[in-house]
């Protein structure tokens, strides 16, 4: 136990980060039955189609889960009123200012968790008064901070300047991670990638597929100027970096991504043109396990680890 386990009432302090078209009620579920926490992902789901998700949540788990919810979403005061309608306890919010929100919702009884990518940002979450911290290295799959600070700078640049639980994301996937993360100082993790890959994620089988047969190299942080997002070198990809190279505009940009390419590529499989969101570490995974077993390999790893270095 730990102050992570004790402030989400967890076994294990693993949190499985919401992720779009990959973590509704199925995934969340699993990994909190696991004894992890398990979120739902609501930056692809239109409001009522939230609702729907918390409730089967809370069918298919006796254990605490929570909901990620972008602040730059466009629905977002339906979202927050959901959230508090259903009785949610736990919100990890990201993408936008803590201090909007964060008030309302611990007036409702929620603990509340916040994602940055710089130590800048920590201040933000201390003055926000937030009950945790996800630092989130630019390792890691989705939208990502531009400066491209890595896991293994951020955690302890994070922790300098706050006291508050954190947790460490970007890059890792085992439990050689979930250790090395508490020696930088973090109190656990968020893991996106390792479960985006699993059984339970709504991601789809072409998607899953190819992300565990990635190697090195084969993801990059794009899209700079538009918003930072770490994807697979596809076709779209190759597209959007020529336009880069050629000069292009944020409007141009934008038009060449259009309106739901993340739901081509990782809902729908299409790998040539859709946005194939995912981290770096996908390339050391090489199987499509369940999420409960996932949690437990990564356990085992952790503790045998452990042992061998007589910690
Ligand atoms: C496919 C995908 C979609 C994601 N979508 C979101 C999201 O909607 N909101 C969010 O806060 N983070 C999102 N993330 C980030 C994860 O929650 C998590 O912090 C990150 O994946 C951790 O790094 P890792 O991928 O190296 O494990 C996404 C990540 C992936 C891989």
């Amino acid at each position: 136990m730990n102050r992570i386990c004790n402030l989400f009432g967890i076994q294990y302090p693993i949190i499985a980060g919401g992720m779009v078209w990959c973590s509704g009620w199925r995934l969340a579920s699993a990994v909190s039955n696991a004894g992890g926490l398990g979120l739902i992902g609501s930056g692809s789901m239109h409001p009522e189609t939230l609702r729907e998700h918390i409730r089967k949540c809370k069918a298919a788990t006796d254990k605490p889960f929570g909901v990620n919810i972008p602040l730059m979403y466009p629905e977002i005061d339906s979202i927050i009123n959901i959230v508090i309608e259903e009785g949610v306890k736990i919100v990890f919010t990201s993408a936008g200012n803590p201090k909007t929100w964060t008030s309302r919702l611990h007036d409702n009884g929620i603990k509340v968790a916040h994602v940055i990518a710089s130590s800048r940002f920590a201040l933000k979450c201390e003055e926000a008064g937030v009950d945790a911290i996800v630092a989130e290295g630019f390792e890691a799959g989705g939208h990502n901070g531009k400066e491209e600070t890595t896991t293994m700078c951020l955690i302890p640049a994070v922790h300098k300047v706050t006291d508050k639980p954190l947790l460490a994301a970007g890059g890792i996937s085992s439990g050689q991670g979930l250790l090395a993360a508490i020696a930088l100082g973090a109190d656990g993790v968020q893991m996106g990638t390792r479960f985006a890959l699993t059984v339970e994620s709504s991601a789809s089988e072409e998607f899953k597929k190819l992300c565990i047969g990635l190697n090195e190299g084969d993801t990059q942080l794009t899209l700079k100027q538009v918003s930072p997002t770490r994807m697979i070198k596809n076709e779209l990809y190759q597209r959007i970096v020529e336009a880069e190279l050629n000069g292009a505009k944020v409007d141009e940009l934008r038009e060449i991504l259009g309106k739901g390419r993340a739901k081509k590529g990782i809902f729908e499989g299409d790998l040539k043109d859709g946005e194939l969101e995912i981290g770096q570490v996908a390339s050391s995974i090489r199987e499509i396990q369940t999420a409960g077993e996932a949690v437990e390999q990564i356990m085992k790893e952790y503790y045998s680890v452990r042992e061998r270095l007589k910690l």
